[in-house]
């Protein structure tokens, strides 16, 4: 039985800092088993607090050596320890010094989370509470200083020593070690410092600020990857130049540093002048990055170079607020990436993940509002609801004022906000302000969890000419909210005529007829908007550019077959075949599990060969248009899903469309081979997707030498891994030499073997919980790494739904065990990976008993981690 049950942290209790720190002075004397960190804070009472309030300081793990205030030791009495490993002192002036002694054991530390070493080298991650496991401290983002920090170590074994801010002299420290001292001008909350230290080489380069400040750009990373570093370094360049030409915002230090790190519980760390990234992010080469590797890394770099202003400049309150940084500066980077490549591709894609992702998430037991009112464990809130549906709330935003006023908004937020740490809501009144237009409705959905429903019918009245279009919407009950109000919602759209073209619009009471895309504003739970003048019953095209994160509901399936063809926006043609192909396939399903034929809609056939034979205007758009609805996204779109029913389905439609459209698949796959020097921009990467799009419909059809032969000559990885994952799915020796050749050739590069382990994984065959098993224990599978830890276990728990939820329920057992055995290492992984059992409620009896049963056995594990009980117990609630 539990004796003490972890602490909830609520939004309303949020009570200010009672002492400030003006500046820290940090001294680190590196050493892997014992590190000892001495750090002075410049303490001020908050004129916020009660003048008696005690200081109240963050720590965990840490081993005190020596406490003085105002240069005199503090005796025992005066330190009160918390069961949490905090101190609280009492009885100190208005303004103090504090210094501390304590030593930390940084090669211990497998959680990944305060100082801890990977390949033997020294990284950091504090965000959002790894601080106080380096120093005593008010570890939240309300208390920002100045930093110094000095570091010492040995110099042969770790040359280099980085911190935030600019380099401020180096030097000998005697015996064989050396010195470095940072200082970072800007004041900072603890969970944006950064230390990083080893033998680590750069890739460097230089940017000039538009005011003309010399930046040294660095990339850290280990020798012998220098030259895989060149795209992020580029990537990097283009964030700074876009965020000067859009929003005006530049950076603000002499040098840049990012650090690549293999061990990395996230994507990358905003650090103050010193990013920290997992090597994913940042690696890559022709031979072992995929075309989603060079773009995953495009986005998380920019993403973390646009933090220096929304983030680290202006900061957040407390961590309820995440979404002010994450959701806007995810929504940044959308923008920027819309602007290097094909906007309407980028945006399909989003979709696409927050689909995958976010509407799961406000379906099940885990839902929260993107501005939580409560949390056990913060590192679980950093979500798809968080960050994605953060960023289409600041979207909708954007969309509601218009570009112009939501740039002078972003003027207005950063000028008055700076080196502050805010709410939404100093967000929200920026864009009311800039805009002149009352946003208060929005904050709804900062606060209210769930995925709205937009349902939409019509009318036509050929004797007065007038077209009603009727919205409605409706929330349903998410965990602790039963009941919903209205949320604004602006509906992007236009008018079709009866032969497709598009029509201008009036609405009743405007002058003057319309053309192209208009923008309603569903404000109430119904409303009803009246077209004047339609000569003939147009078909509304509706949530054009997905303009707000709602299920559209009441499209026929006859409209979405003629929208997916006719309309003006991409999004909207794009997302009307996938609607079809979904309605369709739904039915299959029902027909499977009533153990009826399948059959075959002609119609898909169809709009596959009108597909290949427009694919040559942008093959990046046709690659996305033929990709047929995923099994997650069918799932989510049942009641109870059928994750074994819908996977047949899928499989059935994939192989008869590959047989009816064999001829046009094959010539598209030959058109688009590869001649000349391999490429990285939009086309060239459209290309390749369209033509494995055609490789897997083909293979799908029986066409199996294709894919293996395009495994044995390929020359770059997105084709040769196109070409291994459809392998993966079928019998055979070829299968098993395909495997065992990559795996030869990429044994000793990680980022590629966690690519070999994840295909294996997502292999739906009826073997795949023994092969997962037998992966588990394999010499190259390291539970402590958490990227191999995701490429096995959440590679099978999320993406190989079919084989996952095996009634059998050795899937479920798999994960429960692996996070059970994960939980003492590193917690906040384990708590992300248990997630798939939370859906229990989403599958059928049978498999929910089984799922509520390991969810169970993992609870009752002892010494579980705050972040894992907090997932299960929420989960079984
Ligand atoms: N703040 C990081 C980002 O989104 C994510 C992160 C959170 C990284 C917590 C590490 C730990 O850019
Ligand atoms: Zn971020």
């Amino acid at each position: 039985m539990k004796t003490d049950t972890p602490v909830t942290i609520r939004r309303s209790d949020y009570a200010p800092p009672t002492f400030l720190v003006d500046t820290v002075e940090l001294d680190f004397d590196l050493d892997a088993a014992s590190t000892t960190v001495r750090a002075k804070l410049a303490l001020r009472r908050n004129p916020a607090a009660a003048a008696d309030a005690p200081l109240h300081l963050d720590g965990d793990g840490l081993t005190l050596v020596q406490a003085k205030l105002d240069g005199v030791v503090l005796p025992p009495e005066r330190l009160a320890f918390a069961g949490d490993g905090s101190l609280t002192i009492a009885g100190l002036l208005d303004v103090a010094v504090l210094e501390t002694v304590v030593r930390i054991a940084p090669e211990t530390n497998t959680s990944l989370s305060g100082l801890y070493t990977s390949g033997g080298n020294f990284y950091t991650q504090c965000e959002a509470e790894g601080f106080r496991r380096i120093t005593f401290f008010p570890d939240r983002p309300d208390v920002m200083s100045r930093y110094t920090v000095t570091i010492t170590a040995d110099r042969a074994r770790v040359p280099v020593l980085l911190s935030n801010g600019n380099p401020d002299g180096a030097g000998d420290a005697g015996e064989g070690r050396h010195r470095a001292r940072w200082v970072d001008p800007h004041p900072k909350p603890s969970y944006l410092f950064a230390l990083v230290a080893g033998d680590l080489v750069a890739v460097s380069d230089r940017f000039t600020t538009r005011s003309g400040r010399d930046v040294a750009l660095n990339i850290w990373v280990r020798r012998g990857d220098e030259d895989r570093c060149g795209h992020a370094m580029d990537s990097l360049k283009r964030s700074m130049t876009w965020d000067e030409d859009i929003y005006g915002l530049e950076y603000d230090l002499d040098v840049f540093n990012i650090a690549a790190v293999s061990d990395f519980n996230m994507g990358a760390m905003e650090n103050k002048g010193l990013n920290v990234f997992n090597t994913k992010y940042v690696l890559a080469s022709q031979e072992s990055a995929t075309d989603g590797d060079w773009q995953g890394i495009e986005t998380v770099i920019a993403h973390e170079y646009f933090h220096n202003w929304t983030g680290n400049r202006v900061t957040c309150r407390d961590w309820f607020q995440l979404s002010l940084k994450e959701g806007l500066t995810v929504f940044r980077d959308q923008e920027f990436s819309a602007d290097m490549g094909s906007r309407a591709v980028k945006r399909i894609r989003d979709v696409r993940g927050l689909r995958a992702a976010q509407f799961p998430e406000d379906a099940g037991p885990m839902a929260h509002p993107v501005r939580p009112d409560s949390y056990i464990e913060i590192d679980n809130f950093y979500t798809p609801t968080v960050y994605q549906k953060g960023a289409e709330v600041v979207r909708l935003i954007h969309t509601r004022i218009g570009a112009t006023a939501f740039r002078r908004g972003m003027d207005l937020y950063t000028a008055r906000n700076d080196n502050q740490a805010v709410t939404i809501e100093d967000f929200v009144t920026a864009m009311q302000d800039a805009s002149g237009i009352d946003l208060s409705a929005f904050y709804g959905w900062y606060d209210q969890a769930g995925t709205p429903e937009l349902t939409a019918s019509d009318s036509y009245d050929p004797a007065t000419r007038r077209f009603t279009l009727t919205l409605r919407q409706q929330t349903p009950p998410t965990p602790g909210q039963p009941d919903k109000h209205p949320v604004p919602i602006p509906v992007a759209m236009g008018l079709l005529g009866p032969d497709g073209a598009p029509q201008a619009t009036r609405l009743a009471g405007e002058n003057a007829a319309q053309p192209g895309t208009r923008t309603l504003l569903l404000e109430g739970t119904e409303q009803s908007f009246v077209f004047e003048d339609v000569p003939a019953p147009p078909v509304p095209s509706l949530l054009r550019g997905f303009s707000a994160p709602v299920r559209l509901r009441g499209v026929t399936r006859d409209r979405l077959r003629f929208l997916a063809v006719h309309d003006t926006d991409p999004f909207v043609r794009w997302e009307s075949g996938l609607q079809y192909a979904a309605s369709v396939m739904l039915e299959m399903v029902a027909a499977q599990q009533r153990g009826e034929p399948l059959g075959f809609d002609a119609a898909l056939a169809e709009a596959v060969a009108n597909t290949l034979a427009a694919a040559g205007d942008d093959p990046a758009f046709a690659a996305e248009a033929l990709s047929l609805p995923g099994e997650g996204f069918l799932a989510d779109q049942m009641e109870i899903a059928d994750p074994v029913a819908i996977h047949a389905v899928r499989q059935h439609l994939r192989a008869e469309i590959g047989r009816r459209c064999r001829p046009a698949l094959r010539a598209t796959y030959d058109a688009l081979a590869e001649t000349g020097p391999y490429r990285i921009d939009g086309t060239a990467i459209g290309r390749r997707a369209l033509r494995n799009t055609c490789l897997a419909y083909l293979t799908a059809a029986g066409d199996g030498p294709l894919a293996k032969a395009q495994f044995d000559t390929a020359t770059n990885m997105t084709d040769s891994l196109a070409a291994l994952s459809l392998l993966a799915d079928t019998d055979g020796a070829a299968r098993d030499k395909a495997l065992a050749t990559f795996h030869a050739r990429w044994r000793g590069d990680d980022l590629v073997l966690d690519k070999w382990f994840s295909i294996q994984a997502m292999a739906a065959r009826p073997d795949a919980i023994a092969a997962v098993r037998a992966l588990y224990t394999h010499p190259d599978f390291d539970l402590r790494n958490p990227n191999r830890a995701r490429s096995l276990i959440g590679a099978f728990a999320s993406g190989n739904p079919s084989q996952f939820h095996d009634l059998s329920g050795e899937g479920y057992r798999f994960l429960a065990d692996a996070v059970i055995a994960l939980d003492p290492i590193n917690g906040s992984i384990a708590a992300r990976l248990v997630g798939p059992l939370g859906q229990w409620r989403r599958q059928a009896a049978a498999r929910g008993t089984l799922m509520r049963r390991e969810l169970q056995r993992v609870l009752d594990t002892p010494n579980l981690s705050k972040g894992t009980f907090e997932k299960v117990s929420k989960a079984l609630l």
